[in-house]
């Protein structure tokens, strides 16, 4: 059947006080919103319809370009109210599945466990137990174990509010009877507001089997009100990808200590050492070592290869059995060749190096063609920019730079060339030759060092 989405995020989200919306502050790098959009999609809906009331402008520019039906709640009247926002556009024949935009770590197999209850009665809701219920709507079952109603603490009575089963807020509905009872829910509560929860009793009322499924993972349907909940739910999600990881076969050193904000696709036998940080789409080969405190964003580690400690790589693709750091820089369009050494304090930006080329001390390298088996002396530097433009350095295989030479580029290097060190090389090496432009040294045998004059 037709499946509509409805995602509530139209509260103030007074508590994380904030200038930003509550649903755009970030879980694991990305917005908590993005994630319960990226788990409804999952579930391939026809519409994704987002209820939302402040900071409407921050909201759409976050999600510009997505397929996603905006709809306005003018005043947060309650979540009753939130819902019938969207009903306008949601044909009776459909079911609608309503999610929270601050509950962002709930699995695609629990939605996919809810839907399936559902399709047997109009109403089916996802309830879990807590240890300390207070501040939830307590799940009333009846006798045969459907549910009689949903009450919300403050209207709950004292056997009520010693029910540990609470509503997580989430349900789906067969759509042309949520919008027959959503027609008749009335502010006649505590608060004043249209509660989405009364549907549930006037459902029982009309004899349909309201059906609760328990979700037996509580951290999976917690929600974000504050800055404490949103720090534990980071916790909660790292948590979930060390685990992931480690039953993948990667070793942590300490899965309390790596923090992945994006996708991080490792085979087997890879060990990640405390501190690290992956962003967007890090793929890291078998056996594939990262030391201690380095950040990895959008990188691809083929076999083998070590990254030392405190490195920091963006854009870069490292070839097999290469070693990085410490304490290197890798920049956008890095590509490293197989068996490379990238030392400490060196940083490359878009350049190709050649299977077992080093530059292992000191260097920048930058929109540079290099060869296999360079060696790059320590303090070299691709002076690739002009002040206006970007200019290539051209260098080929075997060719050995010699220490603190300054590369102006546009310059070419033939195959075997060699480089004396402290050489500023302004014009194409051939193939073979030695190039050096250092001052000869000049020699003073009888040169005397200054004193300090007696006073
Ligand atoms: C709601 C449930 C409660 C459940 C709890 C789980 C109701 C009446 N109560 O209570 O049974 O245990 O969630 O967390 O539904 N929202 C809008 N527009 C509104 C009001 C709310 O979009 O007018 C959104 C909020 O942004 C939030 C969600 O709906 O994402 C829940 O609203 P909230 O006010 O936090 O509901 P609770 O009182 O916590
Ligand atoms: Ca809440």
């Amino acid at each position: 059947m037709n499946l509509h989405v409805v995602i509530l995020a139209a509260g103030r989200g007074t508590r994380m006080k904030s200038a930003l919306p509550k649903v755009l502050h970030q879980i694991a790098g990305r917005p908590m919103l993005a994630h319960v959009i990226d788990t409804a999609r999952k579930l391939a809906p026809q519409v994704l319809h987002i209820v939302h009331g402040h900071g409407t402008s921050e909201l759409l520019a976050a999600f510009a370009g997505q397929e996603l039906d905006w709809v306005h709640q003018e005043d947060q009247r309650g979540t009753g109210h939130a819902v019938a926002q969207a009903l306008p556009l949601i044909p009776d024949a459909a079911r609608v599945l309503i999610l929270y935009g601050d509950v962002p770590c709930v699995r695609e197999q629990t939605l996919a466990t809810l839907l399936r209850a559902q399709e047997t009665t109009d109403l089916a809701v996802l309830t879990t137990r807590l240890v300390d219920p207070q501040g939830y709507g307590r799940i009333v079952r009846g006798p045969q174990g459907f549910v009689d109603a949903i009450r919300e603490e403050r209207d709950a009575s004292e056997v009520e509010r010693s029910i540990d089963e609470v509503n997580t807020g989430l349900m789906v509905a067969q759509a042309g009877a949520l919008r027959r009872w959503l027609g008749q829910i009335q502010p006649h509560n505590a608060q004043g507001e249209l509660y989405l929860t009364d549907i549930v009793s006037l459902a029982a009322q009309e004899g349909v089997g309201v059906v609760a499924v328990p979700v037996a993972d509580e951290t999976e349907v917690r929600g974000v009100n504050d800055r404490l909940q949103l720090a534990g739910m980071e916790r909660i999600w790292q948590t979930r990808e060390a685990e992931r990881l480690m039953r993948a076969g990667v070793t942590l050193a300490d899965p309390a200590r790596i923090d992945v904000r994006g996708d991080l696709h490792c085979e087997t036998d890879v060990f990640i050492d405390v501190g690290c940080v992956f962003e967007g789409t890090v793929r890291l080969a078998q056996g594939v070592r990262v030391g201690p405190y380095c950040i990895l964003r959008d990188c691809h580690v083929e076999t083998g290869t070590e990254i030392l400690s405190h490195c920091v790589l963006e854009g870069a693709r490292i070839g097999e059995g290469a070693r990085v750091g410490p304490y290197a820089r890798l920049r956008p369009g890095s590509e490293l060749g197989d068996a490379t050494h990238i030392g400490n304090f060196v940083e490359v930006k878009k350049a190709t190096l050649g299977e077992g080329t080093k530059v292992n001390h000191l260097s920048y390298v930058g929109d540079a063609e290099i060869g296999r088996g360079v060696n790059i002396g320590a303090g070299t530097i691709t002076c690739n920019y002009d002040g206006a433009n970007k200019h290539l350095t051209r260098i080929g295989d075997d060719v050995f730079v010699g220490s603190d030479t300054q590369l102006i580029a546009p310059v070419s290097i033939g195959n075997g060339a060699t480089i004396g060190a402290g050489s500023t090389i302004t014009r194409d090496v051939p193939e073979g030759a030695l190039a050096l432009s250092r001052v000869p040294q000049r020699l003073r045998e009888d040169w005397v060092r200054p004193r300090k004059k007696d006073k």
